[in-house]
């Protein structure tokens, strides 16, 4: 209907095609040895920066900007590109669980309800990352929780963890773990039989996404319902202490563990009248599980035994899916993105990432939600990233992959928006390789030049940014910005994202000569974006969008 009608920008003309490209993982830094995108060759990013500040800028990434709890919460992917997809703030997962468990709210809606109905007879597990990352999930809300299931009536709880190394430093898991025991012991000690079940690194076990590779979410299962894994122990902290001297072992790749008891018997598989809880906020890692416990029909892996259960996820992680049906927090809503405005106002879309990115262009950009608005008009493109390594083993990943087929739909003339994610200085980076690093930063430098040769063929609009902050900084920090060193004296990786802003450019032949930055923006974020681009596809943006960041000047 006409409220999707975008009004006209007085200014600007129509059907230019705009590419849109997204490095993930690409913030601004001083440049020095552990800024790995200072130190690899990145010739065109590098003559962009020369376009300061008309056509270049820096925007927030992180906190408050992207409707994160605090300043002191990084970027991170989902919520970057909900802002650049959504144009507005939204109140994030990880904001919203707070609230509501300051409220006491959590303990009131209908999917606490559900999963309650199993304390009398059965166990309450709870599955998901354990970390204070503050991107997956938190674990100081795994605590609030917990005390507060025990509380309403649990009697029994398995908490089935991940080890994360990922959004916080690699060896940080035996802190989270002890934190995590010690709670447990006090509600123990409280006659609520309350224990770690299971666990393993996310990147193992479990905490795959968009179905790269399922036999991480298998692993998973084995190890939480069937009670199955290839090592046994009798005490969580001793198992990650462990399996961390293993042979490449980390955090993040931790092989999967049961806990069992003084017979040798796994303390927690999840049975029949049980209730599962899975505790992350964000989707793109818990979908797959998701679908794996709740799915009557699934064949992607053998799950041997499917238990009968009242499963809950902190959030709803698919709202078009309508998965998982019960949730104890309603999730962000985000809706009247700029995909679905341009769409339904003719604007020919094509998006591409590997498999690792895919739905972040495609379902974080359009407010987590699966699918096409229009199919005539739209076109996703999903290139099959490698699965079963670690990204530092082929740090160029498929950048030059996604390059071609974005240069390609530019040059087809078939589209008028062409919008992709180059990952490689965002997964990479979580290596903390940082030699890799700067290897993955120059291919996605390449992968940038390509699709300007073809924005330049085409008489074409390009805009570059990126998400968060992640290969600009490798490097732990203390608060004067030094490295800081372990007792060894060697200095400590930084696997995670940053609080650094990232970059912003426009430019390309189709650029009218008068449109340069705004000056009076100077806190513009990731939500400004939006509007900035439906500017250069001649359209004004919904005026409750953040402002753009563009002006045009007569000149
Ligand atoms: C991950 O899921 O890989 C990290 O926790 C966050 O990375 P992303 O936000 O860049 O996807
Ligand atoms: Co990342």
């Amino acid at each position: 209907g006409d409220a999707w009608k975008l009004k006209d920008h007085p200014k600007l003309p129509k059907g230019k095609t705009v590419a849109v490209i997204v490095l993930d993982g690409w913030g601004e830094a001083k440049p020095n040895e552990y800024n790995a995108i200072s130190v690899a060759e990145t010739p065109v990013m590098d003559s962009l920066k020369q376009g300061a500040p008309e056509h270049w800028r820096l925007i927030k990434a992180h906190g408050n900007a992207v409707g994160l709890p605090t300043e002191d919460d990084m970027g991170n992917s989902e919520v970057g590109h909900n802002a650049l997809g959504a144009g507005r703030i939204f109140a994030q997962g990880a904001k919203l669980v707070d609230l509501a468990l300051a409220s006491g709210k959590i303990y009131d809606g209908e999917g606490f309800k559900y999963v309650q109905e199993c304390f009398e007879k059965g166990t309450l597990h709870l599955i998901g990352l354990v970390s204070d990352g503050g991107v997956h999930s938190r674990l100081d809300q795994l605590l609030l929780l917990l005390k507060g299931a025990a509380e309403h009536g649990a009697k029994r709880i398995r908490v089935h963890a991940l080890t994360d190394g990922r959004d916080v430093l690699d060896g940080s898991s035996v802190g989270f773990m002890e934190t995590l025991e010690n709670d447990l012991a006090k509600l123990r000690e409280q006659g609520v039989d309350a224990r770690v079940a299971s666990g393993g690194g996310r990147m193992y076990v479990t905490m795959d996404r968009y179905e790269n590779d399922w036999d991480v979410v298998k692993r998973g299962w084995d190890a939480q319902v069937l009670g199955e894994a290839p090592h046994h122990f009798k005490d969580p902290v001793e198992a990650i202490k462990k399996l961390r001297q293993e042979p490449n072992a980390s955090d993040q790749y931790l092989a999967p563990f049961v806990i069992v008891d003084d017979n040798g018997k796994p303390v927690g598989p999840i049975l029949d009248g049980d209730a599962v809880v899975t505790f992350n906020f964000r989707a793109d890692r818990m979908v797959m599980l998701a679908k794996a416990l709740e799915y009557e029909d699934f064949d992607k892996f053998d799950r041997v035994r499917v238990p009968k259960i009242h499963y809950a996820g902190m959030l709803q992680y698919d709202g078009e899916l309508k998965l998982p049906n019960k949730y104890l927090v309603s999730p962000p809503e985000i809706d009247r993105t700029s995909g679905e405005y341009l769409v339904r106002n003719g604007v020919r879309t094509f998006a591409c990432s590997e498999t690792v990115k895919f739905g972040h262009v495609t379902f974080f950009w359009n407010g987590n939600r699966s699918g096409y608005f229009d199919e005539k008009l739209e076109e996703y493109v999903e290139i099959p990233s490698d699965s079963g390594i670690t990204f530092n083993v082929k740090p160029k990943m498929k950048a030059l992959e996604i390059a071609e087929r974005t240069r390609d739909a530019i040059l087809s003339h078939k589209f008028d928006q062409v919008r992709l994610n180059i990952p490689n200085s965002d997964m990479v980076g979580h290596t903390g390789d940082i030699k890799a690093t700067i290897e993955a930063c120059k291919a996605a430098d390449d992968g940038v030049k390509m699709i300007l040769e073809a924005i330049e063929q085409v008489g074409g609009i390009f805009l570059v940014t990126a998400d968060h902050g992640n290969a600009e900084d490798m490097v732990k920090r203390n608060k004067k910005g030094e490295p800081l060193l372990d007792k060894n004296g060697n200095i400590q990786i930084l696997t995670s994202h940053t609080l650094e802003p990232v970059p912003i450019a426009i430019g390309g032949p189709g650029l009218l000569p008068g449109v340069r930055f705004r000056t009076d923006l100077p806190t513009g974020g990731l939500a400004n974006v939006a509007a900035t681009f439906m500017n250069l596809h001649g359209f004004e943006a919904p005026s409750d969008y953040e402002p753009t960041l563009i002006e045009v000047v007569d000149n």
